[in-house]
């Protein structure tokens, strides 16, 4: 047995691990990880060596509660990646964090007795194998109570359980979509949705406009913040230009067509960011949202501007798939 790995080093190993471990699982749906759990209940080969033969490093480390509470954040952080990148309408509110906080926190514990208490390789592939099926039973409560809550009924036919990918686009695509041109925008420019690699931020930054990236996955760099819409305050008449390319208006929509109480919040969100705008300032946003827009078509206060684009394909909100840029004029 070898002594010879520091903390760091060991923490690094530790990390890797983690994402070896959703690495192995790329291939899998959301779906399988409701109704397949044989996929989920084992470790990735060389994880069982690796952890014998550094058991006592291990269960050190894992008895500092600094070094639980930061890997169970990385591993929260992983589950919530894994999610949303199988189902992008999947988001997870606070309460769910301290859910699988618990649950993480829990898990890493059990593995430390685990490691603890096995004398063979053998031991420690038991223990670990009983860990690891409980913790997935967990895990598995946490997302389909999620999906239930979302929409009840049948869980083999919740929507949450399909794969929607979350794509992220370049900048001119972007700007295209939308019908803008980074010299006619008005600073400060607020991505709401901005994507985990903000490239579109960013090349408006470089472009020498004020931008800032608002997303739930955000890039370490300044003018990034990663929260929540519903946890941001967009503040009253702050923004030049608000952007939401395939973002906001995806969810709202998807949100509508299966629920019905949530979208309520969505609309909700919807006037406080046209009440966020400046006088003059532009709401931009694509696919268009028909729903609610009829409703500003109305008013004194703003104008809606609507450019198709294309069939619409894959929403089922009708015909066309269009971008759409309301102006606050009052
Ligand atoms: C399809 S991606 C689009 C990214 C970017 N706008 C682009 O076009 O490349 C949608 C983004 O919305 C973000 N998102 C979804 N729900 C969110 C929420 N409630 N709060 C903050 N960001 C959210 C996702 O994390 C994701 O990065």
């Amino acid at each position: 047995m070898s002594h010879h790995l520091n903390p760091s080093e060991l923490e690094a190993l530790l990390l890797r691990s983690i994402d070896q471990r959703y690495e192995a699982k790329a291939a899998q749906s959301l779906a399988d990880y409701i109704f397949s759990n044989h996929l989920f209940q084992s470790f990735q080969p060389g994880f069982l060596d690796f952890s014998y033969r550094y058991r006592e490093e291990i269960a050190n480390y894992l008895s500092d509660e600094q070094h639980l509470a930061a890997l169970s954040t990385y591993c929260i952080r992983s589950t919530k990646n894994y999610t949303y990148q199988r189902n992008q309408f999947i988001n997870f509110p606070q309460f769910y964090d301290e859910l699988l906080l618990a649950q993480y926190h829990d898990f890493l514990l059990q593995l430390k007795n685990a490691l603890e208490q096995a004398d063979t390789i053998e031991d420690l592939a038991n223990l670990y194998a009983a860990v690891l099926q409980k913790h997935h039973e967990r895990l598995r409560l946490i997302l389909s109570s999620y999906c239930a809550a979302y929409q009840p009924g049948d869980l083999q036919k919740n929507p949450l359980l399909k794969t929607v990918p979350c794509a992220e686009y370049s900048p001119q695509f972007q700007l295209h979509l939308l019908g803008l041109d980074t010299a006619e925008l008005a600073d400060p420019i607020l991505d709401i949705g901005c994507g985990e690699s903000g490239n579109l931020v960013t090349y408006l930054r470089e472009n020498g406009r004020i931008a800032i990236g608002l997303d739930r996955l955000v890039p370490a760099l300044p003018n990034f913040v990663q929260q929540d819409w519903f946890a941001f305050d967009f503040g009253s008449a702050r923004w030049g230009t608000i952007i939401a390319h395939q973002s906001f208006s995806t969810h709202f929509i998807h949100t509508h067509l299966h629920n019905s109480e949530k979208a309520q919040k969505y609309a909700r969100l919807y006037m406080s960011l046209l009440s966020s705008l400046k006088l003059g300032g532009k709401f931009c946003y694509a696919p268009g949202l028909p729903f609610i827009e009829a409703h500003n078509e109305k008013t004194a206060d703003y104008t809606v501007t609507k450019t198709i684009i294309e069939a619409d394909k894959t929403l089922g909100i009708g015909e066309v798939f269009y971008s759409t840029i309301v102006e606050r004029i009052a």
